[in-house]
């Protein structure tokens, strides 16, 4: 049996450590080509030595670090700002896997899509800021997209065998974040560790504070209406606090399928590096019965004003999803690094979006211009 081969990109991540631990647990039957991480050069050094991919890139800094320390190894460092397209399209590659953060996503999504390759996004902001323009190039070059952000791969596997034009509604649920129920009043007394505290997932820092805002829901509502060609308004936000069932789709008839697991990432993850198959994971099932019961609510968007915000983005498309994206992005660094409260992310984010003329049927250079656009604006209300 021929080996499935493997490049991850953000393989220092929360994501990239899961994608490693399910590859590990099938050694004949993955092989890793190529990894990419940004900073964190130590960490790929162990993954160097553990997985032997013939190329790895990493920020310059790291480098030299890494050619001193896996001297002897047949592994090409390169530079991950100026080579992470050519890893994302290695010919030795069927599968990329999109675990690194933010829009920089954006051009090795696009280098893989065009190379053919079957691409595993749990990356949100590459189809966020141009999902029209990857899901087009992803049909020209036949390349498959298997979702692995948990709510998007529910929503794939719900609708595996069955008849899209039936589909009525997707039901997206969210857990609520680490704020569902604390009162607004409080939310900027709230220590940064405090928001970090996400009650289900244990996430990248910048996921876990878009899931307090819930900006990171409305991020997979612009997500699932390009994965899934529907609209805006076929899709419902649901709070589901227990957070075991990861989405549901209605169809026509009344049927809803849902997809349910506990929270463990290994579980989208290795449903896409196994699809179509299914594979024993070791993770453990769900007791119904300690359970008992799932709730459900509607989201509250006043106290959770980025989510209405993003929606709002996706009816309207064009170049506002990436001034949304960037300008979150800026507003969420501040947050972490203390220059900004909590509720002064969705302050800066709303100011740089009403400023914002949007450009409709975007290319990728509007995109990507309206991204640093959104990034100086939201770092001028910041900082000036
Ligand atoms: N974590 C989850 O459970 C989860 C669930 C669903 C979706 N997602 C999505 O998956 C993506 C990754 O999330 P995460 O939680 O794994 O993030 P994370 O833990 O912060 O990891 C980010 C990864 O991206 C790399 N990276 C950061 N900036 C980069 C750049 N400019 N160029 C190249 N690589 C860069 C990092 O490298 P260094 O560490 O070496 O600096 C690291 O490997 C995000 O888009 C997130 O929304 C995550």
């Amino acid at each position: 049996m021929t080996r499935k081969r493997i490049v991850i990109l953000g393989s220092t991540g929360s994501i990239g450590i899961n994608t490693l631990k399910v590859i590990e647990r099938f050694p004949q039957q993955f092989q890793v080509v190529g990894l990419t991480a940004c900073n964190n050069y130590r960490l790929l050094e162990q993954q160097i030595h553990r997985f032997a991919p013939s190329h790895v890139a990493v920020a310059k800094q790291g480098m030299d670090y890494l050619r001193r320390h896996v001297n002897g190894r047949k592994t090409k460092i390169s530079d991950v700002s100026a080579d992470i397209e050519e890893i994302a399209s290695l010919t030795s590659a069927d599968m990329v896997v999109i675990a690194m953060q933010g829009s920089a996503a954006l051009k090795p999504f696009l280098s893989a899509v065009r190379a053919g390759k079957t691409v595993a996004p749990a990356n949100k902001e590459a189809l966020v800021v141009a999902g029209n323009i990857l899901m087009k190039e992803a049909e020209r070059h036949k390349a498959r997209i298997i979702p692995i952000d948990s709510e998007q791969s529910a929503i794939f596997q719900c609708l595996e065998g069955q008849d899209r034009r039936r589909l009525k509604r997707i039901c997206l649920t969210a857990s609520g974040g680490a704020l569902l129920n604390v009162p607004e009043s409080r939310f900027d007394q709230l220590a940064v560790h405090e928001i970090l505290r996400h009650p289900r997932w244990k996430m990248g820092k910048r996921i876990t504070v878009d899931s307090a805002t819930l900006m990171n829901k409305g991020f997979e509502v612009i997500e699932a209406q390009h994965l899934f060609r529907c609209r805006v308004e076929d899709i419902e936000v649901v709070i589901h606090p227990e957070a075991i069932i990861h989405s549901m789709v209605e169809f026509q008839d009344g049927s809803i399928i849902a997809q349910m697991g506990i929270t463990d990432m290994r579980l989208p993850i290795q449903y896409a590096l196994t699809y179509p198959e299914r594979w024993k994971s070791g993770l453990k099932g769900i007791d119904f019965f300690k359970l008992k019961r799932l709730s459900f609510e509607k989201p509250d968007l006043e106290k959770f004003p980025s989510l209405a915000l993003a929606i709002y983005a996706a009816r309207n498309g064009g170049t506002l999803p990436s001034v949304l994206n960037a300008a979150d992005e800026t507003a969420v660094d501040a947050f972490l690094g203390g220059n900004i409260p909590f509720t002064g992310i969705y302050k800066v984010v709303e100011k740089v979006a009403r400023k914002h003329t949007i450009v409709r049927s975007p290319s990728l250079k509007d995109v990507l211009e309206a991204d640093q656009w959104a990034r100086e604006e939201a770092r001028g209300f910041i900082y000036h």
